[in-house]
Order: C-alpha cells, then sequence, then structure tokens
C-alpha cells in the first residue's frame, strides 16, 4: 500500500525552504507559548507514540508539544500492547493509522519506520532509529538560529561516534547548507554512501584537534548508543581521546557553542566542566525540542 501521506524520517523529507520555515515557526510558537497566548490547531488530535527504546526528552515533549496545541499523545510501549508480541508491522500500521493522526516511532532499524510509514495513512515520524534522528537536528539547528542567525556558512565539528546523531547532522549540513568536519577514531566513520552524497560539505578528519579549529559548534554524543551497551568498555578504550574537554574547546572559535543532544556521560565524551559551562547550550537544545516538534506536527498535520 502506498499513500501520498507525508512523512518526517530524515531531514530530507522536506525542502530546504520548509525546513527553514519549520524552524522560524518553532521559535514563533516558543515566544507565543511563553506569552501565553493560548493557540489549539490540533484540538481532537491524537499522536500515537511507539517506544522500542528508552527516552526521557523524547517523550515528554511530543507529549507535552500535544498538549500544548489542544491534542492528545498515546504513549505505546512493546510491553503492553501487540506489537511486542509479533504483530506485523504492516497490519499495526493500517490499524493505528485508522484511529491516530499522526504516529511517531522510536526502535532500531531504520527500515522498519520505513515498513511502517509504507502502510500508514497518516504522516509517521522517526523520533531515532539506529540510523537517524532527524528531530533532534530541528532542536539543535533552531538553537543555533536563536543564539548566532543564520547556520549557512557556519562550521560545526561533530566529535565522537559516526552513529545516528552524526548522519542527521550530516544531512543537516547537506540542507541548511553549512560544513561539517567530523572527528571519529578510526573504524567508527559515518555510513560511507552517505558521506559521498555530500560532495565536500561533510569530511572526516580523524585528528580532534585539527578537526574543530575555527568552528562555530563543536557537537558530541554517547559513546556507545542505546543497543550498544555490550560494546560500551571496549568504546571507552577506541574513544578515550575524543572526549570534549576545555583543550579541546580552545581549539574552536572562541564564541564556539557546545551542544549534545543528552543523555550525557559526564567524563566519557565530555568534560563535566565544559557541560556545564558558559558555552554550553544543551539544556536550551533539549527545550526546544518542545517547539521545535510542535512546528514539526503542524507542518505534517495542518500545513504551516
Ligand atoms: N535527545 C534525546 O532524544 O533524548 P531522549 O533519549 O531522552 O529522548
Ligand atoms: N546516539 C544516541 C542518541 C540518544 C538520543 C542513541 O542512539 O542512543
Amino acid at each position: 500500500m502506498q499513500t501520498n501521506t507525508r512523512h518526517f524520517l530524515t531531514l530530507m523529507d522536506f525542502t530546504p525552504q520548509e525546513l527553514d520555515t519549520l524552524i522560524r515557526k518553532a521559535i514563533e510558537l516558543k515566544r507565543m507559548w511563553k506569552q501565553g497566548d493560548p493557540y489549539f490547531p490540533l484540538k481532537n488530535r491524537t499522536l500515537a507514540m511507539i517506544f522500542d527504546k528508552s527516552s526521557t526528552r523524547t517523550r515528554v515533549s511530543f507529549e507535552v508539544g500535544m498538549t500544548q496545541l489542544g491534542g492528545h499523545a498515546l504513549f505505546l510501549s512493546p510491553n503492553d500492547s501487540q506489537l511486542g508480541r509479533g504483530e506485523p508491522i504492516e497490519d499495526s500500521a493500517r490499524v493505528i493509522s485508522r484511529m491516530a493522526d499522526a504516529v511517531m516511532i522510536r526502535t532500531f532499524e531504520h527500515a522498519m519506520v520505513e515498513r511502517f510509514a509504507q502502510y500508514s495513512q497518516v504522516p509517521v515520524i522517526n523520533a531515532l532509529t539506529d540510523d537517524y534522528h532527524p528531530c533532534q537536528l530541528l532542536a539543535d539547528v533552531m538553537t543555533y538560529v536563536e543564539l548566532r542567525g543564520s547556520i549557512k556558512g557556519a562550521q560545526v565539528t561533530w566529535v565522537g561516534d559516526g552513529n545516528n546523531m552524526c548522519h542527521s547532522w550530516m544531512n543537516a549540513a547537506r540542507q541548511f547548507d553549512f560544513q561539517l568536519n567530523i572527528a571519529c577514531p578510526k573504524g567508527y566513520e559515518p555510513n560511507a554512501d552517505l558521506l559521498a552524497e555530500l560532495s565536500g560539505r561533510a569530511k572526516v578528519i580523524h585528528d580532534p584537534q585539527e578537526a574543530c579549529e575555527q568552528s562555530d559548534v563543536v557537537v558530541t554524543d554517547v559513546w556507545a548508543s542505546m543497543g550498544q551497551e555490550d560494546e560500551q568498555k571496549k568504546r571507552e578504550r577506541d574513544f578515550a581521546n575524543y572526549q570534549v574537554n576545555s583543550a579541546l574547546m580552545a581549539k574552536a572559535d572562541k564564541d564556539a557553542l557546545f551542544m549534545h543532544c543528552l543523555p550525557a556521560h559526564r567524563g566519557e565524551e565530555v568534560s563535566t566542566t565544559v557541560l556545564e559551562g558558559s558555552q554550553s547550550v544543551v539544556w536550551q537544545e533539549a527545550e526546544n525540542r518542545l517547539h521545535a516538534q510542535k512546528a514539526l506536527l503542524l507542518l505534517l498535520l495542518v500545513e504551516l
């Protein structure tokens, strides 16, 4: 089954213009919420939220976001729904999407959200897979725009694993038109096909000191993502030279921002001094998940 419904599985599902509009709308929605302006465009609408992995920010931001827009969010875990007992994705998608107005999914295989979307009558949102985390990038770019203006032409350095977050930063470099340096240990490079598609906007520089030079943003993430817990010890050894600490931040531009999607592991990928320091914008990033995703829901459900 194929429908014309729009989905948000990666940042590539929207045009650069749509993404710019979405970020502007997110900033406007944040202002309206803080002013106390009533705005309920999603009255009587329901977002179904399927979580196969843990979450704090994503669950709270989507659930609160639906409440703020006048709608409702429904939490579905595999432990207490038929999703965990082997009901096929194709069947679950056709059933859930006949009742809910949008579906948000956090899971392991990216192919699962693609398959769900293929059978869904309503928009499907990727809330993190092993390959991508596009919702986080909406909040991260929004944060940069709030603090520094347009991110076009900026220099961003990713320090760490070539993981789902790194892949979404790569897509963002293409869609928002900035340069991305990727500092990762050998063997932890991002997807080679994605890198090849980026035509010079992203490059791997294994040395983190060199990669951070003159950067406007330094961003990192945990060394072992959800599903890689067994590799924690090996990764601690392999990533030992990739901690974002004051010495590394000193290589970047003096006004550089430090970003992290959270949760953070202090003393591993980031030092406490950097995470709690004046260049860190991690709490604003987390807060912006709420407003960026409200704009996303509006784009998918009622247009902007
Ligand atoms: N950054 C992020 O997605 O956080 P959660 O895992 O808490 O949702
Ligand atoms: N790379 C991390 C991001 C968590 C928000 C993970 O997948 O666990």
